[in-house]
């Protein structure tokens, strides 16, 4: 057994498979001690992917700032790359990307099922090239994620979609402004409303979103586009604007603060009976979180633009049910569980978004949880205290929502496959030790 250190575990956006490298690391943590102090929150991964997808549609370069140094960021960092963009990380954190050749239009399915936002390509490689080759995601541990209004979307906007071998192949002689509807059976689609809204802003003519989907990472890339020259209007509501332009040049843009992130910690926080300050966190995409948790019992407060969060009471039960923007996100529903796990009372949660997202259940009920589940809802009876053990982590959020267990359990806890975890959470070890949290990774 062997500690790691940062540079051990460090890849490049160069580099080749991050997974390799972290493959066999866990987290050991020895649970018990409160959560105090400050707490910088990173920007957003799930605004910064698509953005990062969407300087392909520029001339020049684009520069972000704020995006953070993640699993998922550099898988994508390396499909821009075989798609012909330059990528480039200064010593000061910016992302510099810039086309240096269309010839390749090709998303490989090694990438892809990887990471499934890398289908956030799509949109852009077929309004600025006017073809794209994208393999079809496979099957998700959080669910099944289909991506047929991805291809509605598209499709409406004059391109012609066919799956050939896994693979989708679209093409587009031009691409025409259309009115679009893009409600699923689970209500709207983030990267659908993306992959559109970056099509759109190179058709012609004028294009109308209804049902867009509202979530702030959204609204972040319609900003982005805007600032290059596009013309979006309505980002943040479910009725967007698009009229088309002929040519959007790159820009320098910051990516907003990543509220899962922030929500973790902020549970964190309540679940160790702490008080963590937040800063770089946007409360205003926490509004559902901070009712949830105020319901609990827990304190949120503003103060000089930054978040406080402390808890010293008792946890009272809930009912929450996950829901599209600006309801409460289903990327938190896992670390709401397990605070929910030690209120006094029986809270009852309920999945509209992924059904099938409760994979932290039976890894929580180890730990000494009473979780019972049945179909898209759990009820949760709350217990005294939880136990470490040896959990599994199954995907990002539930990973978190595994550690924030493992910090109050009694005892030690060991969470296997945190490869999970850092596709989402920047040097979440560090962050929550900085905090006086007791986690170490370690390899086998
Ligand atoms: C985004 O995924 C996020 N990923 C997810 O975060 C997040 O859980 C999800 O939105 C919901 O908020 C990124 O932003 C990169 P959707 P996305 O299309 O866009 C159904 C995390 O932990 N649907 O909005 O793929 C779908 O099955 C990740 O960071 C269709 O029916 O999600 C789901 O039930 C995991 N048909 C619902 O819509 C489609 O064509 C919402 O999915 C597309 C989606």
């Amino acid at each position: 057994m062997t500690t790691r250190t940062n540079s051990e575990t460090e890849t490049h956006l160069s580099g080749n498979d991050w997974s390799r490298d972290t493959l066999v690391d866990y987290f050991l943590i020895n649970g018990g001690t409160r959560l105090r102090g400050t707490v910088t929150i990173s920007g957003s991964k799930n605004a910064a992917l698509p953005i990062m997808a969407a300087s392909m549609l520029c001339e020049g370069e684009t520069v972000l700032r704020g995006v953070p140094d993640l699993a998922d960021v550099r898988t994508l960092g390396e499909l821009l790359s075989e798609l012909g963009v330059k990528v480039r990380r200064e010593a000061n954190g910016d992302l510099h990307l810039a086309v240096k050749d269309e010839m390749n239009c090709h998303a490989r399915y090694d990438l892809v099922r990887r990471m499934r936002a890398s289908v956030c390509v799509m949109g852009a490689l077929v309004a600025k090239r006017r073809k794209a080759q994208v393999a079809m995601p496979g099957g998700c541990a959080i669910g099944f994620r289909p991506i047929e209004l991805h291809l509605q979307g598209l499709t409406a906007l004059g391109v012609d979609a066919e799956l050939v071998g896994g693979d989708v192949h679209l093409k587009a002689k031009k691409l025409v402004g259309n009115e679009i509807f893009l409600g699923g059976p689970f209500g709207s689609s983030v990267t659908a409303t993306a992959n559109v809204m970056m099509a759109a802003s190179l058709a012609e003519g004028r294009t109308i979103i209804e049902q867009a989907a509202c979530e702030p990472e959204v609204t972040d890339l319609a900003n982005y586009l805007n600032q290059c020259g596009a013309n979006i209007t309505g980002q943040g509501s479910p009725r967007m604007v698009i009229e088309g332009v002929s040519t959007l040049t790159g820009c320098e843009y910051s990516v907003i603060p990543d509220r899962i992130e922030a929500g973790t910690f902020m549970i964190g926080a309540a679940i160790t009976n702490g008080e963590v300050r937040l800063q770089n966190c946007r409360l205003e995409h926490l509004l559902a979180v901070v009712d949830r948790l105020r319901h609990v019992g827990v304190n949120v407060d503003r103060d000089k633009g930054e978040a406080v969060v402390s808890s010293a009471r008792r946890l009272e039960p809930i009912e929450m049910t996950t829901q599209p923007f600006p309801g409460f996100p289903t990327d938190l529903q896992a670390q709401l569980v397990a605070l929910l796990c030690l209120a006094e009372g029986n809270s009852v949660i309920t999945e509209k978004i992924y059904p099938d997202r409760f994979l932290h259940v039976p890894e929580l009920n180890r730990m000494g949880a009473n979780i019972r589940k049945e179909g898209p809802t759990i009820m949760i009876q709350g217990v005294k205290k939880l136990v470490g053990a040896p959990v599994m982590a199954s995907d990002l959020r539930a990973s978190a929502a595994l550690v924030l267990a493992g910090l109050i359990a009694k005892g030690e806890t060991r969470v296997n496959r945190v490869y999970h975890i850092d596709r989402g959470y920047e040097q979440i070890e560090k962050k929550l030790g900085a905090l006086g949290a007791d986690i170490r990774r370690l390899a086998e």
